[in-house]
């Protein structure tokens, strides 16, 4: 028997199945966030344009996406274009991957509907072309009514500008409501947040071996797993997703461990 609260996971190939066997059912992440890397270093390593690169890691959007919503993933949260890259890429690399994204959701689309995907996305969108957040806004509405994995977008995304949004919102409402600084809670941070809906993430993963944060929800991943793995995104696959789930459930068995020794030793020493 396979740990299923998703019908589809029969839809996975033999090998994700097998993993997926291995999991702990009651352990399941229910957000996972992926920092995409090293586009660029996989079209360097084949002698192509990073254009190719970026080009290869949006199939594997397409197949991470679809393995996540086989296995019932409720919050697949991918950091696609942060406010660095938008700022300090080369004009032409920053049309490229626009035009990339557009293309991406158009052509999508359908495979969302398929796979019950609901689409959003986070971020300074409005900044985008025009075009881009026409199409995004199409795939929003299309998919809106979707209740299996949503798939949230960082597009002209970064924690600290996410930070900066939700403290303008809450400021104008301190003098709204005319409320005292010590009525102040996290909570009230935390409505103001792009993801106010979301649940925050269990895991954080990276791609391509770089130990980095990169301003990527700041504020939610202050309890969060971080899994960073030398695999380029282009050569990310579903079956990657699955073992990365599974090295986040050694992870999460190993911390339980420890803290039930640390709490056996209390107990020891309290009673002597
Ligand atoms: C970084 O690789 C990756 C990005 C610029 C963001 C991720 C973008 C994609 C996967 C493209 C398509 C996305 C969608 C949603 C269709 P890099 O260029 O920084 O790699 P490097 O560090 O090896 O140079």
């Amino acid at each position: 028997m396979y740990p299923s609260a998703s019908p589809r996971v029969n839809e996975l190939t033999p090998e994700e199945r097998a993993i997926y066997a291995t999991l702990n059912p009651e352990r399941m992440p229910q957000h996972v966030a992926i920092i995409m890397d090293g586009n660029g270093r996989w079209a360097k390593q084949r002698s192509l344009k990073r254009f190719l690169g970026h080009q290869q890691g949006a199939k594997s959007v397409q197949q991470v996406m679809v393995t996540a919503s086989r296995i019932g993933l409720p919050w697949l949260t991918l950091y696609a274009f942060s406010v660095e890259n938008n700022l300090r890429r080369p004009p032409a690399e920053v049309n490229f991957l626009m035009l990339l994204l557009k293309s991406y959701l158009e052509s999508n689309v359908q495979r969302m509907m398929d796979n019950n995907v609901r689409l959003q996305s986070i971020g300074r969108v409005q900044e985008l072309p025009g075009g881009v957040q026409e199409q995004l806004r199409l795939a929003r509405e299309v998919t809106a009514h979707n209740t299996g994995t949503t798939l949230t977008l960082a597009l002209n995304y970064s924690g600290r500008s996410e930070l900066v949004d939700a403290f303008r919102e809450l400021a104008s409402e301190i003098e709204s409501r005319h409320l005292a600084p010590e009525r102040i809670f996290e909570e009230d941070i935390r409505r103001h947040l792009y993801t106010a809906h979301m649940p925050d993430p269990d895991l954080v993963m990276r791609t391509s071996g770089e130990m980095r944060i990169s301003n990527f929800l700041l504020w939610q991943i202050a309890n969060t797993e971080i899994i960073v793995t030398r695999r380029l995104w282009p050569d990310f696959r579903g079956i990657n997703l699955l073992e990365t789930i599974a090295d986040l459930q050694r992870k999460e068995q190993r911390r339980d461990e420890n803290s039930e020794d640390v709490t056996q030793e209390k107990r020891r020493l309290k009673r002597r």
